[in-house]
């Protein structure tokens, strides 16, 4: 029921209007009172509660009660796992042993130390009466104790009084059953509690764990995350938006119940929303005739900001050591959950997007895998789900979030798919768990992403082996093209795998057919990239606690070798880049096919806390710690043959491929180094979170890698990995060299087109673009065929003949896309040259700036500029951008080239609303007014804004404000 949290969660159970503890053969099972806390006001305070014992046999260990003050120094969402072990900051237990005599325990600093016991009784009552009053002594800073234990007939039976110091309630508050000799399992009923240390806390009900939503093609899909209820009368959520203060119902779901092993969440589906502006929302259960919500904020597609980052993590332990062995410390240093420290430094970043790779959970934390009945594994891995929820949920309410599961999720330690069979044994492929439950595992994670497979005719797309469903798919959100892969799911089995290549698989065909339609499709995109669970290579060389040395992985994407290598043909043909998870090591990493680097890029996140690390150090080919840094940057081959020149790295691999490594965030631990940072095993072993900022205007994006201490609102406390941050082009994703290129292509259209090249012999993309800022030269890799252009403005240019560029340096052209600005404005300068030489701009160099003979550079000078472009030192070529002081305007508001800009303006009794015009301008200098349809007028009774009806894109050519037109007529 709302406002507990059990341990585990398949532990309790609720019948006949009670709550059972039903396992009988682990320690001190918990139930949490997540809503209430005891807060140290020195306030007095009762609890009570009934218990007694419904299965198993009493002994003398047997215990039943409560527990104060659990694991004072964790986050709320950390203390309600105390259970099982005891270890420093347990708690004090309050309660009946088994012969049915009170006693009180000091479990705060390990073991059980106790503190008082009554009479010991004859037996214990099968329905005894726990009253608990605690009064705060304020001479002494403590609180007196009186436990009492009653009969079913309110015969008082025990009695244990002891005095602790008040700090000692602070934590969490619980119900305990303990099994003692006997297996002994409890029932408890009528909790309750009264005075003014209860602190109500209305927020912690987990009647809703959380939510996640994308929004893709204006349609929003959101899930809410509920605990195990009973769903025989068909519990439904509603979703509802708030519109101008009221609450308004919008949609309505069931709970999950697919076949028979409910995912306990909520679905919805809504079509044509409004993504032009923040809603907030809240999802409502109602339990018991009580409404529960959770609230969020669906944001408005960033289409208009310059910059969309994204936050990525994967990989995350939540505890150091066991918590079921006594000894295990319940504060910060061994319990990790829920991540505070790195939950609130991603935050700190207000990421666009949020990308959970895989790995939410791994199977054996916090508790060991319980796979022993159906009804154990489903609950077991709620148990663990519902605290990623937890950690996540403040990020995840707010953003889109892809969230994709990996193997551990479920329950493998690694995941060939093999396309979704069963099997006995992971090594030769499929799931080993049943098909139903990774069934409800994914729609757990992923049944909030874009529908699947979004180009299969068939809709719902159809599924895989055993009716597993795929979450491939795609979702455009703030002008980013985000391809969403399951890179698992077909891959094939590493344990004899087919001989015939062709039988062996990274990608399914239909995830590379949806690839190939995806490169083509650019609606409202300038960026793309591939997010999956892991890395299309093999980029580690050491791993597992000893770093063994091992070349031959097959569980990294470097295998099978020609799919991985199709894999990256098939992101280059829309030059997408990679960001993955998986490794717990994070690296960048330029690609090759036929050589050094002519492919894209992938960046791998790190684990967000790390037990399995792993090393790219490919000098060092013994297995171990490094005993110094060797050179682990540039470019690295796994040569299948076996037969390097000498001199080079001896990466003798099954599978052969090119990667040239840019940055490795090898572990503190491999250079037996430390961070000096408490808890050592979190912080020393590469633990950290993935921040990638995708700028749309100059189509650069910059990858960085965080470790968890770091805040990023203060460089003292640290800064990012070692070889981060790195940046990188849009057109760097493609790193072949061109051989000849099609005619420059130049247009007016706004937005710049989407250019297409096809191999005219037999019809083949060999890349689709969205061109930057009008101008773009088109690069071709083989000269020896003739090619078509499409552009996305409707021209065509057929039978086009690649020309190498001559070798004589020109200038072709240079140009300011828009030559007059106002001050603070910017304006983009843009040259097409034939030159392999220097190119200078006023004296700077700017052959980065310049892809295949086009460059563009965006200036914002504050007056009148010429700027001259020169190269090879002699030819050059000077243009001037002029900087306006506009005539004023009447109303404040300056003018703009950002379309979605609200204009406002005192409104006077009197003023006419029609008045109140949008003008545009291309110069600055002529303004034209835009047909009243075009925008939107609203009065608030002293204020009038305007603001255009649709969103103009795009970067910068038109300017915008407002003006009063006063004196006209009507
Ligand atoms: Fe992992």
């Amino acid at each position: 029921g709302p406002g507990f949290w059990g341990n585990r969660l398949h532990d309790w159970q609720v019948r006949d209007g009670r709550i059972n503890c039903i396992l009988g053969n682990r320690d001190r099972r918990t139930l949490h009172k997540t809503n209430t806390t005891l807060r140290g006001n020195g306030q007095d305070f009762t609890l009570s509660v009934r218990t007694g014992i419904h299965a198993g046999q009493s002994s003398k260990g047997a215990r039943s009660g409560f527990i104060l003050g659990a694991g004072p120094s964790l986050d709320w969402r950390g203390s309600l796992l105390v259970h099982d072990g005891l270890g420093r900051d347990f708690g004090v237990f309050l309660g009946i042993q088994g012969d049915g005599s009170a006693v009180i325990e000091d479990m705060t600093s390990g073991g059980a130390n106790l503190l008082a016991a009554g009479e010991p009784q004859a037996t214990l009552s099968n329905n005894t009466r726990l009253d608990l009053t605690a009064i705060y002594l304020s001479e002494t800073g403590t609180y007196q104790l009186t436990l009492d234990a009653f009969d079913l007939n309110n015969t008082f039976r025990s009695r244990a009084t002891a005095e602790i110091p008040s700090d000692q309630i602070l934590g969490s508050l619980a119900l305990l059953s303990h099994k003692g000799a006997n297996d002994a399992r409890f029932w408890f009923d009528d909790f309750s509690g009264s005075g003014n240390a209860l602190n109500p806390e209305p927020n912690r009900h987990l009647a809703i764990l959380g939510t996640m939503y994308t929004l893709n093609r204006g349609t929003l899909k959101l899930t809410a995350q509920l605990p195990p209820l009973d769903l025989t009368d068909s519990p439904k959520l509603i979703l509802e938006i708030r519109k101008e203060g009221i609450w308004e119902t919008i949609a309505s779901a069931p709970v999950d119940t697919t076949d028979n092993l409910s995912s306990y969440n909520a679905s919805f589906r809504v079509l044509d929303w409004d993504d032009t502006r923040d809603s907030e929302f809240r999802t409502t259960v109602t339990i018991d005739g009580s409404p529960y919500h959770w609230n969020g904020t669906i944001r408005k597609n960033p289409v208009d900001k310059q910059s969309i980052s994204v936050a990525a993590t994967a990989c995350q332990r939540i505890t150091d050591g066991k918590i079921q062995n006594n000894g295990f410390d319940w504060s910060p240093v061994l319990l990790w959950q829920p991540h505070t420290l790195a939950f609130n430094h991603i935050a700190k970043h207000d990421p666009d997007v949020f990308l959970a790779l895989g790995d939410q959970i791994y199977e054996g934390q916090p508790t060991p895998e319980d796979s022993g009945t159906n009804f154990n594994r489903h609950h077991d891995y709620l148990y663990k789900w519902y605290l990623w929820v937890l950690q996540a949920r403040e990020i995840t309410k707010d953003r889109p979030t892809i969230c994709i599961p990996d193997d551990h999720d479920v329950y493998q330690g690694n995941l060939w798919g093999e396309g979704g069979i069963f099997t006995n044994n992971q090594n030769t492929g499929g799931y080993d768990e049943p098909a139903s439950w990774v069934k409800m595992v994914e729609r757990t994670q992923a049944l909030h992403l874009p529908d699947s497979d979004p180009y299969n005719p068939t809709q719902p797309a159809p599924p895989v082996a055993q009716g597993i469903p795929t979450y491939f798919t795609g979702m455009i959100y703030g002008g980013v093209g985000f391809a969403i892969l399951e890179d698992r799911k077909f891959k094939t089995g590493s344990s004899n795998p087919p001989s015939d290549p062709n039988q062996q698989f990274l990608l399914g065909t239909r995830q590379k057919n949806f690839l190939r339609t995806w490169a083509e499709d650019w609606d409202d995109q300038e960026l793309k990239c591939v997010v999956s669970q892991s890395p299309f290579g093999n980029i580690r060389t050491h791993a597992g606690s000893g770093y063994g040395f091992n070349l031959n992985d097959r569980d990294t994407n470097g295998w099978p070798t020609h799919r991985r290598n199709e894999a990256w043909e098939l992101l280059r043909l829309s030059r997408m880049f990679q960001i993955a998870g998986d490794q717990h090591l994070s690296t960048f990493v330029q690609h090759g096919i036929n050589r050094a680097a002519d492919a894209g890029f992938s960046y791998t996140t790190p684990a967000l806390a790390n037990f399995f690390p792993r090393a790219w150090d490919p000098i060092n080919n013994s297995a171990g710690r490094a005993t110094s840094v060797s050179p682990y940057k540039g470019d690295f081959f796994f040569n299948g043959e076996g037969t390097l020149p000498s001199g080079e790295p001896n990466l003798r691999s099954q599978f052969p491929h090119h990667l040239r490594v840019l940055a490795a965030g090898n572990t503190h631990q491999y250079y037996n180094e430390t961070r000096n940072i408490s808890p050592a095993n979190l912080h020393d072993r590469g633990a950290g979170y993935g921040i990638i900022q995708m700028n749309k205007a100059n189509r650069q994006i910059t990858f960085e890698t965080w470790p968890l201490h770091a805040d990023p609102d203060y460089p003292s406390t640290g800064s990012q990995f070692k070889d981060w941050p790195l940046t990188i082009s849009q057109t760097d994703n493609d790193g072949r060299i061109p051989t000849g290129y099609l005619p420059v292509i130049s247009t007016d259209y706004n937005p710049p087109p989407v250019l297409k090249v096809y191999d005219e012999t037999n019809d083949e993309l060999i890349y689709a673009i969205r061109t930057r800022d009008n101008l773009a030269r088109p690069p071709i890799y083989d000269n020896a065929k003739t090619y078509r252009i499409e552009l996305s403005d409707g021209r065509i240019f057929t039978n086009q003949i690649p020309v190498t560029l001559p070798d004589d340096a020109s200038i072709n052209s240079f140009d300011a896309l828009i030559p007059r600005i106002t001050p603070g404005q910017s304006s983009l300068l843009r040259w097409d040259i034939n030159s392999g030489g220097t190119i200078t701009l006023n004296e700077d160099n700017v052959r980065s700036f310049t892809i295949d003979g086009i460059g563009f550079m965006e200036v914002s000078p504050l007056e009148t500029t010429t700027y001259t472009l020169t190269i090879n030192g002699t030819i050059s070529q000077a243009i001037e951008v002029q900087v306006l002081q506009l005539p004023p305007v009447i109303d404040p508001t300056a003018a703009t080239n950002n379309s979605q800009t609200t204009f406002s303006s005192p409104y006077q009794a009197g003023a006419r609303a029609e008045q109140f015009m949008i003008v545009k301008s291309t110069d600055l200098i002529n303004w034209s007014p835009l047909p009243a349809a075009s925008f939107s007028r609203q009065t608030n009774g002293t204020t009038i804004t305007a603001k255009l009806s649709s969103f103009l894109t795009s970067y910068p050519s038109v300017f915008y404000r407002a003006e009063w037109k006063m004196g006209t007529s009507r």
